[in-house]
């Protein structure tokens, strides 16, 4: 059996108390056969900030480079809300995707039967709601230059962002949309602005080619990134996978959250190109909430999306698709059997907590393996 390098980022706020469930299932997997896994730990974020002056230090860029698959929890606080700009939590997330060129960011958005009644949305609406949002990563008004703010000498100050885009980072994030469509429902809505946006226009021009040269027997739509988010809230079942720019995925991604019943149920994957003589490519999984300090520190955060994110990783990194599934029908299990973290409580339902849950998980794995 293959040995899988692991490196962990737990972070600020909940992400240590969502990795600690991971750590206990990675033990679990090791201890029976169904994997096996090393990992290695660092800081990141605020709490790095605090020990070293930086959100991230060269040496934790040199391990995730290293390893197999970098798992992230979640990063920033008030707390830092004063730290400059360049090292400020989120700094070293944008960091390890940017270095790491990890440009394909995968967020499916599952509604779970159990949970049809803890979205604010009707059940019908969501009821087996099964969505992938394919979000470019490493472009965009992210990272474009200039990025500024300057004191106009008047009393008035500018500020600058610029929303940029090549050819090839739209084709290659088209393709990977592609792709997955066709292991899917066979289509891919593209969405942008290019109403007002000369990048929009760019996107729109390049995805219809490369959807032409390679891809004719997935059905391609485009919509307006306005009116997608409204068609998601509206009837999300007619989408299958759905790509857009970073900015534009960041906002609808958390949209698609919603329709699941929590932000605390959102897995994702970050993924490099294939390597093309190793076979391999680099990757990063993380939940795509963030480290909830209002309730960080009370052991009742959400695990699941940081179990299946690692779920994710067994996916698309290391090929176990059969111990992913595993672990997704023990998630899906566990709820049908009523039990829910705080932010995804309904009527009748029994609430437990991180540590509860993450057990709990653990529990049904182990019933279907056996
Ligand atoms: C996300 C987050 C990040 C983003 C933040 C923490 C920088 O909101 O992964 O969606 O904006 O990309
Ligand atoms: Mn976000």
């Amino acid at each position: 059996m293959a040995t899988h390098k692991l490196l962990l980022l737990p972070g600020d706020g909940i992400g240590p108390e969502v990795m600690a469930e991971v750590k206990r299932l990675i033990g679990f997997m090791n201890a029976h056969g169904l994997g096996r896994f090393e990992t290695e730990e660092a800081l990141v974020g605020g709490s790095c900030y605090d020990a070293h002056g930086v959100s991230m230090t060269e040496d934790t860029m040199r391990l995730a480079a290293a390893a197999d698959a970098v798992l992230f929890g979640a990063v920033g606080g008030p707390q830092w809300d004063g730290v400059p700009y360049e090292v400020r939590p989120e700094a070293s997330l944008l960091r390890l995707r940017k270095d790491l060129n990890l440009f394909a960011n995968l967020r499916p958005a599952i509604c779970y039967p159990a949970l049809a009644d803890a979205s604010s949305l009707k059940r019908e609406v969501i009821e087996d709601l099964d969505i992938l949002i394919v979000r470019e990563l490493t472009g965009g008004v992210y990272f474009g230059e200039p990025k500024t703010i300057t004191d106009l000498g008047n009393g008035q100050k500018r500020a600058i962002d610029t929303q940029v885009y090549d050819t090839y980072e739209i084709e290659r994030i088209a393709r990977v949309a592609f792709e997955l469509a066709r292991q899917r429902r066979h289509k891919v809505t593209s969405s942008e602005k290019r109403n007002v946006m000369k990048s929009g226009v760019l996107w729109h021009e390049v995805v219809i080619d490369v959807h032409k040269r390679d891809y004719a027997d997935v059905t391609l739509e485009h919509q307006l990134a306005d009116a997608c988010g409204m068609q998601l809230v509206r009837w999300p079942k007619g989408f299958d996978v759905i790509v857009c720019d970073n900015l534009f995925g960041d906002m609808l991604s958390d949209v698609a959250a919603m329709l699941t019943g929590s932000l605390g149920m959102l897995p994702s994957a970050s993924l490099g190109e294939f390597d093309r003589t190793s076979g391999l490519r680099r990757a990063l999984y993380e939940p795509v909430h963030g480290s909830a300090p209002d309730i960080a520190g009370k052991g009742i955060a959400n695990p699941i999306a940081m179990v299946a994110s690692f779920a994710m990783a067994l996916r698309y990194s290391f090929n176990r698709d059969k111990e992913a599934d595993l672990i997704d029908q023990a998630i899906a299990s566990v709820l049908a059997k009523g039990l829910r973290t705080a932010d995804i409580k309904s009527e009748g339902s029994k609430v437990v907590s991180t540590a509860e849950m993450g057990e709990a998980v653990i529990d049904e794995v182990k019933q279907l393996a056996a």
